[in-house]
């Protein structure tokens, strides 16, 4: 089994873990999407003013949805309605659906508490692959967390406390989102030109957020989503530019706790849990440590040199039969190393609050509040293993996300890398070593920098290096899901890093 809020347990007796989407071809995608907007008559269309902007959010009805398209996107719609007095109470909630032919995936969508005609703008995807933003929202970073299946509370430390905050239920299949054919998407491709599409849409139509940095974030798994949703976002620019109309300012990409490169992630577990944190037997501890030469270099083969599905998948079982699944014997929490796992994986993921969340969306009543469609049907999931086993079978984990962050930061795109120390999963280790080993202008000069202390309210907070766009940084006391562990120094992170002052 596996992990996840974010690694998803795939079964009680595969402790395979993971991913992968297939997602690479992706960006091909792009171009066949604005293939079709270079025709004379769609501008001729767009300047003739049949686009009219929607303008006023605060105009939408909480009631009903109201559909928003855009003569860019012909395929793309976005069904969005006020959600009054939701989750905040103090900001405008709105929730809906970006619609995609037969793909529907939800978002919420929280105003900031500060200012929010003049406050970046925060997107946040959860991973797994195929859990819900809904444990960002409600146990992490959103404005409220659920304390019982009828009740919330306000968060002090949540992001929107000086940014407009998204949190998007992707790919389908996953949290409220859904297909019409109840078929799935295993790739982040259809995810990434979607996502793109949306905001690209509601900046069309909200044409206060025009122009207004954006920062794209993710956890865990959603650290092998961003950089791909960042990149299309970055090419679709491009072609909303030669189409007349205002790119998205796609400032930065944030990841916590991610699982970036994952085969250099498989690398870190011996060092987490036989030195680190010495929690595990010798025994175990003495076959990792022969397996990780055989698992790096049948990785580097079949995955990354060549990628042979078949061969990948192997050396991907062998892998994580031999590094990942001796961890679950030992009985401790995967996302806090710290800790014993609280109930079991399969059950609580070691957090039994994600059951008193799936029962709070089961209320009707909040389902009706927020506009889950009456498609669906099923009980809310936190992570939906089908999502999952379809990404681990495209053996998406082993794509190497990092190659977007070095693409990104050559085009200026800043990225924050920020890991709770604590964690296991995707832990520090295997992320410093990531950030170390990209290949990028600045590459020697961030080597060359030392671990620098910084602290909030006079607390250490962690260790971090950055030159440059790019910046490293451990949260002291924090496991996997950092901003339920150490609250108050995520949001001051969050504030320091879109303020562009660093967190020193
Ligand atoms: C939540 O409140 C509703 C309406 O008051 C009630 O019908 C329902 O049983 C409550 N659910 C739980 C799990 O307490
Ligand atoms: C993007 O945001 C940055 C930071 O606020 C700002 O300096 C820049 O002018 C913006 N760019 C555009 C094209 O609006
Ligand atoms: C949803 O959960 C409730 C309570 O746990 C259960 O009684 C019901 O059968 C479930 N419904 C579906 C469609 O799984």
């Amino acid at each position: 089994m596996s992990p996840t809020p974010h690694f998803y347990p795939l079964s009680s007796t595969a402790p395979v873990i993971l991913m992968f989407l297939k997602a690479f071809a992706a960006l091909a995608v792009i171009g066949g999407l604005f293939g079709t907007l270079a025709v004379g008559s769609k501008f001729e269309a767009y300047d003739a003013g049949l686009f009219i902007p929607f303008e006023d959010l605060k105009a939408l009805s909480s009631r009903d949805f109201t559909t928003l398209a855009h003569p860019l996107f012909p395929n793309t719609n976005v069904r969005i309605k006020k959600s009054t007095d939701f989750c905040d109470g103090s900001v405008n909630a709105y929730t809906g659906y970006i619609d995609n032919g037969a793909r529907h995936m939800f978002f919420y969508f929280f105003e900031s508490r500060n200012n929010p005609a003049t406050d970046d703008m925060i997107f946040w995807t959860d991973g797994g692959p195929g859990c819900s933003s809904a444990l960002g929202l409600f146990m992490e970073l959103g404005p409220c967390r659920v304390t019982s299946a009828n009740a919330t509370t306000f968060n002090p430390y949540s992001w929107n406390e000086n940014a407009n905050v998204f949190f998007v239920d992707q790919p389908i299949g996953v949290g409220f989102s859904y297909a019409d054919y109840g078929e799935y998407v295993m790739t982040t491709e259809d995810a990434a030109t979607d996502i793109a599409a949306f905001m690209a849409i509601f900046f069309e139509h909200f044409t206060q957020f025009k122009g207004r940095p954006l920062h794209m974030t993710g956890e865990s798994y959603g650290g092998h989503y961003v950089p791909a949703f960042a990149a299309h976002v970055y090419d679709q620019n491009a072609q909303l530019i030669a189409a007349g109309a205002t790119p998205i300012n796609l400032t930065s990409i944030m990841i916590g706790n991610g699982c970036t490169d994952y085969p250099g992630m498989l690398d870190s577990y011996y060092e987490v849990e036989c030195a680190k944190h010495p929690v595990q037997s010798l025994s175990f501890c003495m076959s990792m440590k022969k397996a990780m030469p055989r698992c790096q270099k049948w990785l580097k083969e079949s995955c990354l040199d060549i990628f042979d599905t078949v061969s990948c998948s192997a050396a991907m079982t062998f892998c994580t039969t031999n590094l990942v699944a001796p961890f679950f014997v030992t009985g401790y929490n995967p996302y806090d190393i710290t800790k014993l796992c609280d109930g079991t994986i399969e059950t609580t993921l070691c957090y039994p609050i994600i059951q008193t969340i799936q029962s709070y969306l089961d209320q009707p009543a909040i389902r009706q509040q927020i506009g889950v469609d009456p498609a669906v049907t099923a009980n809310f999931t936190a992570c939906s293993s089908t999502v999952g086993a379809l990404f681990t079978a495209a053996v998406d984990s082993a794509f190497p996300s990092q190659n977007y962050i070095e693409l990104l930061l050559a085009r200026g795109v800043k990225t924050l890398i920020y890991v709770g120390d604590n964690d296991w999963i995707c832990n520090s280790v295997g992320n410093e070593k990531m950030t170390l080993n990209l290949d990028w202008a600045n590459h020697d000069d961030f080597g060359s920098q030392p671990l620098k202390e910084w602290s909030v309210n006079g607390k250490a907070a962690g260790q971090t290096r950055s030159s440059g766009p790019l910046t490293y940084t451990t949260i002291y006391g924090a496991g996997h899901l950092t901003p339920l562990d150490q609250p108050e120094v995520s949001l001051e992170m969050v504030k320091r890093w879109i303020s562009g002052k660093g967190l020193l």
